[in-house]
């Protein structure tokens, strides 16, 4: 039922809305209790994406939107050598001393941080020592980035705290270093970018080589993107992603020996790969299709968008699916079967898995009218097939990362 005076969408973005106060409430007042001071207070958004998987690393086009999903970060300088961070949600602590060189941890989550404070130094950002509790309402692992929200609530904080300039560009790279030099994920530019440059109610049409990006408007009038979680933990994806980019590596050097002027996935065509097919094993040659195939999507993805979201995008994402689970082979029967269901029901205009993958969300692109239905259905073919139930998030877009 809608509250008197607002529709459907306003009272939802209503109601999360009052759910992120409540999650930011939290954060502050425990770091309140627990270092007796006020903090700055961040908030870094999550992701979707559209369509445009593991084409970020391949210098290609994707489509992202920063979600009202994300990581909220109280910090304070503590006049200390010393970082003290918490994380709320695991409910551990680690302490880095400032005097030492900043290294891994045995800690994962506290990498993505140190990393961040690394990458600051390594550009002559000197910062303090300082407290920093945080917490979210993003669920860890499940393809919406939130290690990528992490980072980028901790080079947006630590650098606001110092009072140090620091450009949208290089926090992006700071964040996507850490994420490297940290975590040994050697992923894309797309999460760190999403998560600072999110604007409410738009996609961003990125190309990962010039780093230009447009934003496009989302028409979500008569339909919307509700993520259906599988709840597999894609962390044992996190090998497998960098193996698909050495693949995608050896692919392109392979091809390159016959045609030279190929410098990078952008300028290889379908012809090269065909020309190139005996040099190669199948499995890189379907790698390599899959990239020049899902960055074709993409463009049509965003000349589909300009004229408002529909059966036309939904397409491209079973699509764009398809290659992901057949050819790049990084899907899972729990997103299979989700978007299988998925392609049964009319409301449903589209549906893929989304992100490294593994695991985590199918993006479902639902009609307005019979949405609730189409969820039910959704729910009940995950609950039969695996006898548990899957997680069901409708999302708002969002502006990027901010002071808040
Ligand atoms: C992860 C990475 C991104 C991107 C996606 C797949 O989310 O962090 O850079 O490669 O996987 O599109």
């Amino acid at each position: 039922m809608s509250l008197p005076g607002i529709g459907k969408t306003d009272q939802i973005k209503a109601n999360t809305k009052n759910k992120e106060l409540k999650v930011k409430d939290k954060i502050k007042r425990i770091f309140r209790e627990q270092f007796l001071k006020e903090p700055l207070m961040v908030f870094a958004p999550g992701r979707i994406n559209l369509i445009g998987d593991h084409t970020d690393y391949n210098s290609g086009f994707v489509l992202p939107a920063a979600i009202n999903r994300g990581i909220f970060m109280a910090l304070a300088e503590n006049g200390t050598d010393s970082c003290k961070l918490v994380s709320l949600d695991m409910g551990e602590a680690v302490e880095v001393n400032l005097k030492n060189s900043l290294r891994p941890t045995n800690t994962g989550w506290a990498n993505y941080i140190i990393g961040v404070m690394d990458g600051l130094r390594n550009q002559g950002l000197e910062f303090n020592g300082f407290d920093a509790v945080f917490g979210g309402n993003i669920p860890i692992g499940s393809g919406l980035s939130s290690s990528a929200a992490l980072e980028c609530a901790a080079v947006l904080g630590i650098s606001r705290l110092s009072g140090n300039e620091i450009s949208e560009n290089d926090m992006i790279s700071i964040a996507q270093k850490a994420e490297h030099e940290f975590a040994g994920v050697k992923c894309g530019i797309m999460d760190q970018f999403a998560s600072i440059m999110g604007k409410e109610d738009n996609a961003m049409r990125l190309d990962c080589r010039s780093l230009r990006y447009e934003y496009l408007p989302l028409d979500l009038k008569d339909c919307g993107f509700v993520l259906l979680d599988t709840k597999v933990s894609h962390s044992l994806g996190n090998s497998q992603y960098n193996k698909r980019r050495e693949e995608c590596c050896e692919g392109l050097n392979t091809i390159r020996k016959k045609h030279p002027k190929a410098s990078s996935f952008r300028e290889l065509t379908m012809e090269m790969l065909e020309d190139s097919k005996n040099e190669l094993t199948e499995k890189v040659y379907n790698r390599c299709s899959f990239v020049l195939e899902e960055n074709n999507r993409v463009i049509r993805a965003g000349a589909y968008l300009r004229s408002g979201l529909g059966k036309e995008f939904g397409q491209l994402m079973y699509a764009s699916h398809e290659g992901l689970s057949n050819l790049y082979e990084v899907s899972c029967c729990e997103l299979d079967l989700l978007v299988e269901s998925a392609r049964r029901l009319k409301p449903v205009y589209g549906a893929r898995m989304m992100g490294g993958g593994f695991g985590g969300c199918t993006l479902n692109l639902i009609a307005n009218k019979g949405k609730e239905k189409s969820i039910s259905q959704l729910r009940q073919s995950f609950e039969t097939a695996f006898g548990r139930k899957p997680g069901v998030y409708e999302v708002n877009v969002i502006d990027g990362a901010r002071i808040i």
